[in-house]
């Protein structure tokens, strides 16, 4: 390295780091505003710098690569400075983020409209949303039951049923007492393939726990069940970490969602719990999707029975916030969708023993529009199927087997709470090959089914109901 370019990095790196020698992390929008806007607009509409809001690009194809470079390299010869050496590379990777934001319109109320009504057309099929049952409180997972028997998970603790189209006043008595806080209380329900037989019935839920210093702690919890008479029966404890994994208070990052493959061995996905590092931990449950026997036994061959420490229950790590899980059921292979930071929602096929990535790598930025890490990718770490930056707040996936809805048949549906959309996407083996938008404007979307009937049922947040498509007459 010759003097001059190691003052240079020298320069570089000051700018990056404090005297402490820790990275001072900057606001996103605020170096656009310091940095960009006099030339670009604040909005980004351009002003002597052409616009960035439309989809006309100078340099390459408005990619991620080509905007960071046009940012690192600069245009001097057409009067944009090089960027290169006062900004680092995650501060470059949070404006390229940012520039997404706002070509996303970022920051607007999601609502683009209001909530439709009547026939909604959508590429391949038309339909209209019927209520199914409303004045629910916080629903958050769906499970159908035969003989027209659905059941509804409310996040404060009930299990609530709905019998041929009518919402039953009682919750089912006696199910396992939640801790109804943050994004934490009662989740996913989920029935046994074989239900019909052996009639049980799966719920996650967060556990309401003490610390030695008395402290609110608490983690997922996976327990079995079945409905007698109204009443939650024979309950049995199917999966719950040691008290030393569980993290105080309610907060964030629970999961949680449960499914089973075709040998009934039951997948479930943990939340990192708000604690970025140990999805990268092998000896912490949280931050991963697990397998396990359907009575919580730890199958023999999962991936790390024989790494000392590790948790055994453990098929992947690297998951931030899973909240989608679902098996196609042409392929047999396990999708899972997970909520990005701000930025980086995630589409993954989850495969065996195989790292993710979250906090090392990632497609998102923090909340507060400091960037976390400019790696999108590392060698060891999977790539996501697909994302979303900015993030749709991705949640509840269903692979649709109905036959009410041909056309949508073998494709994957996909909720958003923050967007309130629900998505439909295409697949071919292990690629996403298509994405389109069947409906917005519902509300925030925490799950989906297809029912028995066919209809797509939604579990709606604001305003907290059930809601069913049917196809159009
Ligand atoms: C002094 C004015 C100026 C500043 C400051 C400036 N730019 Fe530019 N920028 C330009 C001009 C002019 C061009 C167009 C170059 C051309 O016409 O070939 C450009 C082009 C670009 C492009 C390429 C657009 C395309 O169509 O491919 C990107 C991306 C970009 N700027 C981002 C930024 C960002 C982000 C910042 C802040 C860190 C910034 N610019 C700061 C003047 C500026």
């Amino acid at each position: 390295m010759t003097p001059r370019s190691s003052l240079f990095f020298l320069l570089a790196a000051c700018t990056a780091a404090g005297v402490s020698g820790q990275v001072i992390k900057r606001d996103s929008g605020k170096l656009y505003a310091e940095m960009c806007a006099a030339c670009h607009g604040a909005k980004l509409q351009g002003a002597s710098a052409p616009s960035m809001l439309d989809d006309t690009w100078l340099y390459g194809n408005g990619d991620d690569e080509s905007i960071a470079k046009s940012i690192r390299d600069g245009h001097p010869e057409k009067g944009m400075p090089p960027f290169g050496a006062t900004l680092s590379a995650s501060d470059v990777r949070g404006l390229v983020i940012f520039m997404r934001e706002q070509r996303a319109g970022f920051g607007r109320p999601s609502r683009s409209g209001d909530a439709p009504t009547g026939v909604i057309k959508a590429k391949d099929h038309s339909f209209t949303v019927e209520i199914v049952a409303d004045k629910l409180s916080h629903p958050w997972a769906v499970a159908f039951l035969p003989e027209n028997k659905i059941l509804v998970t409310e996040k404060p603790g009930r299990l609530r049923v709905i019998d041929n189209g009518k919402l039953l006043p009682e919750a089912i008595r006696g199910t396992p007492a939640v801790r109804d806080a943050g994004q934490g209380g009662l989740m996913e329900v989920a029935l046994h393939p074989d239900y019909a037989k052996n009639g049980w019935i799966y719920l996650a839920y967060s556990d309401p726990a003490k610390d030695k210093n008395g402290r609110d702690v608490s983690l997922t919890v996976i327990v079995r069940g079945k409905i007698r008479d109204g009443a939650w029966v024979d309950q049995e404890t199917i999966w719950k970490a040691s008290i030393e994994f569980y993290r105080p208070g309610g907060g964030v990052h629970f999961g949680c969602r449960i499914a089973f493959d075709k040998d009934n061995y039951l997948f479930f996905s943990h939340g990192e719990r708000g604690r970025g590092e140990d999805a990268q931990d092998l000896t912490k449950p949280n931050g991963k999707i697990h397998r396990i026997h359907d009575d919580g036994r730890i199958p023999v061959d999962n991936p790390f029975v024989d790494k000392p420490n590790a948790f055994k229950s453990i098929w992947t790590y690297g998951n931030r916030n899973p909240q989608g899980l679902d098996f196609d059921p042409r392929t047999g292979v396990l999708w899972e969708t997970e909520h990005g930071p701000r930025g980086g929602d995630e589409t993954n096929v989850i495969r065996r023993g195989l790292n993710y990535g979250w906090n090392t790598i990632t497609y998102g930025m923090n909340y507060d529009g400091t960037p976390i890490t400019d790696k999108t990718a590392q060698e060891g770490m999977e790539q996501p199927a697909l994302y979303w930056t900015p993030s749709i707040a991705v949640c509840g996936i269903d692979f649709y087997e109905g036959d009410a809805f041909p056309k949508w048949k073998g494709h994957l549906l996909v909720t958003s709470l923050a967007k309130e959309e629900l998505r439909l996407l295409t697949i071919d083996g292990e690629k996403v090959t298509g994405q389109q938008t069947l409906l917005a404007n519902l509300g925030r979307l925490r799950d989906v089914g297809s029912g028995p009937d066919g209809s797509i049922y939604l579990v709606v947040n604001g305003p907290d109901r059930l809601v069913r498509l049917v196809p159009a007459k």
